[in-house]
C-alpha cells in the first residue's frame, strides 16, 4: 500500500487553478513556477493529498498520477489507445489474473501497462512491435510507470516479454488465453491468431475506420467463420459534465471517435 511520498516518485501538483504539473521528485532539487518554488524535500515525506505551499504561500495538492493520468502526460511514439477505450478492453478481452495475453503492437506503451497490471505477478504479457524505435519509447514508459509511481503496484505487475518481430509473419506462442491486436491491418494476423489462441480464448481488435471493422468483418465471415465467433463490435462514448455555481451541463469538448473495439472468440474448428 502506498504510504507516504518518497524520494524518485512521479507525483503531480495541482494548482489553484486545476492546472498540474509532473515532477519527478529528487532530495535537495526544487521546482520553480510562476507561482514560486516549492523544494522537493517538502513534497518528500508529505501524504498524498496533502497541500505544500511555494514561496509565495501558493497552495499545491499533492498526488501521485492515476494510470489514466500517467498515460495522458507519458512520451508518446504512435498514437495510443486513450484510457475510456483501455478500460472497455481490458473488460470486453475478459483480461483476467495469471492470464498470457499477446498484443501487437506495443506502440507507446499505453496499453500494456494496463495488461501488466490486470495480469497481475503471475500472468504474462508478449509483445510484438516490428518497430524498433517504438520499442525503445514503450520501454522507457513501462519502465518509468512501475519505477516511479508509487500505486503502480511494481511487485503485483505480470511479467513482460518483448519481441522485434513483425505479427503478419507469425505467433511463436501457442495456448495463448488474449490476443489484443492495435494495428492496420488485423485480417492479416487472423490466420496465426487461429493456431496461437486457445479455444476459449478471446481476441480483440482496436480499428479507427469503418471500412477496416468492414474487412476484418468480412474475413471472419468468409474463412474463418469455423474458428470465431464474433461476440461484438463496439464503441465507447465518454462525455464529461462540468457542474459551476448554478450551472450543470457537458463540457464543450470530448473525445469523440477514436477506434471500434472487435471481440471475437477461438472456437473447435473440429465440429
Ligand atoms: C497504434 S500503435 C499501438 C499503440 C499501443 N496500443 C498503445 O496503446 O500505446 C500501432 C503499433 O503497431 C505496430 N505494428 C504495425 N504493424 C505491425 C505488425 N505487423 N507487427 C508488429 N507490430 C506492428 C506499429 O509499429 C505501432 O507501433
Amino acid at each position: 500500500m502506498p504510504g507516504q511520498i518518497k524520494d524518485g516518485e512521479l507525483v503531480h501538483l495541482i494548482d489553484r487553478k486545476d492546472r498540474s504539473y509532473r515532477i519527478l521528485l529528487k532530495a535537495a532539487s526544487s521546482f520553480t513556477s510562476r507561482h514560486g518554488t516549492i523544494p522537493h524535500d517538502a513534497i518528500i515525506g508529505s501524504e498524498e493529498g496533502s497541500i505544500v505551499k511555494s514561496c509565495y504561500n501558493e497552495k499545491f495538492l499533492v498526488y501521485r498520477p492515476t494510470l489514466a493520468e500517467y498515460i495522458a502526460k507519458m512520451r508518446k511514439g504512435s498514437q495510443i489507445i486513450y484510457p475510456k477505450d483501455i478500460a472497455a478492453i481490458l473488460l470486453l478481452g475478459d483480461i483476467f489474473p495469471a492470464a498470457t495475453v499477446l498484443e501487437a503492437g506495443i506502440g507507446s506503451g499505453a496499453l500494456t501497462i494496463a495488461l501488466l497490471r490486470a495480469v497481475g505477478a503471475t500472468g504474462r504479457v508478449i509483445s510484438y512491435e516490428r518497430r524498433k524505435e517504438f520499442l525503445k519509447i514503450a520501454r522507457s514508459n513501462i519502465d518509468e510507470f512501475f519505477e516511479t509511481v508509487e500505486s503502480a503496484g511494481r511487485e503485483g505487475a505480470g511479467e513482460l516479454i518483448v519481441k522485434e518481430m513483425d505479427v503478419y509473419e507469425g505467433i511463436e506462442e501457442k495456448e495463448l488465453d488474449r490476443v489484443i491486436l492495435d494495428l492496420q491491418e488485423p485480417w492479416r494476423a487472423l490466420k496465426h491468431v487461429e493456431k496461437s489462441l486457445r479455444n476459449g480464448g478471446i481476441l480483440v481488435c482496436y480499428i479507427p475506420t469503418v471500412m477496416q471493422i468492414f474487412k476484418l468483418s468480412k474475413q471472419i465471415e468468409s474463412k474463418y467463420a469455423d474458428s470465431f465467433r464474433l461476440i461484438g463490435i463496439y464503441e465507447v462514448g465518454m462525455r464529461g459534465w462540468e457542474v459551476k455555481a448554478r450551472s450543470i451541463r457537458p463540457e464543450h469538448r470530448m473525445i469523440a471517435h477514436t477506434g471500434f473495439i472487435f471481440v471475437a472468440r477461438k472456437s473447435s474448428a473440429v465440429g
